[in-house]
C-alpha cells in the first residue's frame, strides 16, 4: 500500500486542535514592558516557593529546619516584588485582575502589606524551628494569598 505523502492525518489534526486552541486561548500581552506576564511570573514563583513549606505544614513532607529556613527566606524576597507591575495602564487582557485593584488602591496595599507581615511570620516561625508555630504561620499565609484573591482577582 502506498503512504499519503506529507502530513499524516495525526499531524493534521494536531495542527487543526492546536489553530483552534490559538484562538481561543488567552490573550497576549501586548504591552511593550509586558507588566501582566511579569507580575503573573512572580506570582507562580510565589505558588512553587510555598508549595514544599504547606506540605510540611500538612505532615506530607519531612521537616527539613535548614530548607524550611530557605524557603521561607525566598518567599519574604518574592513578596515585595508584583506589586510594582501594577501600573496604571495594565488593566488588559489577559489579566485576571479586578477593576478593584486600580479602583481601591489603598486596599489593594493594605493586602499586601497584611501579607508581608503573615510572611514576616512566617520566617520567624523557621528561626523557632517548632511545628506547631509553623503550621500556624504556614496557614496565615495562605489565608491571606485567598483573601487578597477573593477581593482583587477574578475567578474566571
Ligand atoms: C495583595 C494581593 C495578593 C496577594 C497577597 C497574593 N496575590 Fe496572587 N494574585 C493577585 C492578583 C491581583 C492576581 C492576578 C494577576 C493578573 O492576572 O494580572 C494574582 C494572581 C496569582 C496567580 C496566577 C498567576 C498566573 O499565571 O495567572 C497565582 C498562582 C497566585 N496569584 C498565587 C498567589 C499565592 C500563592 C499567594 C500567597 C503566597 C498570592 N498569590 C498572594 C493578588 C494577590
Amino acid at each position: 500500500m502506498r503512504s499519503i505523502p506529507g502530513l499524516s492525518i495525526g499531524a493534521i489534526t494536531m495542527l487543526v486542535l492546536f489553530a483552534l486552541g490559538a484562538c481561543n486561548g488567552p490573550a497576549d500581552d501586548t504591552h511593550p514592558d509586558q507588566p501582566v506576564t511579569k507580575r503573573r511570573a512572580v506570582f507562580k514563583q510565589f505558588t512553587r516557593t510555598l508549595e514544599p513549606m504547606g506540605m510540611v505544614a500538612r505532615d506530607r513532607k519531612k521537616y527539613n529546619p535548614q530548607e524550611f529556613g530557605v524557603s521561607a527566606l525566598e518567599l519574604q524576597k518574592l513578596a515585595t516584588q508584583p506589586w510594582v507591575y501594577f501600573t496604571p495602564d495594565s488593566n488588559y487582557p489577559p489579566t485576571r485582575a479586578n477593576p478593584e485593584v486600580w479602583n481601591k488602591p489603598l486596599e489593594f496595599e493594605q493586602a499586601q502589606e497584611k501579607y508581608q507581615a503573615t510572611v514576616r511570620q512566617l520566617v520567624e516561625s523557621a528561626r523557632i524551628g517548632n511545628l506547631e508555630v509553623i503550621r500556624a504561620a504556614v496557614n496565615d499565609v495562605q489565608k491571606s494569598c485567598k483573601t487578597c484573591h477573593d477581593q482583587f482577582r477574578s475567578a474566571s
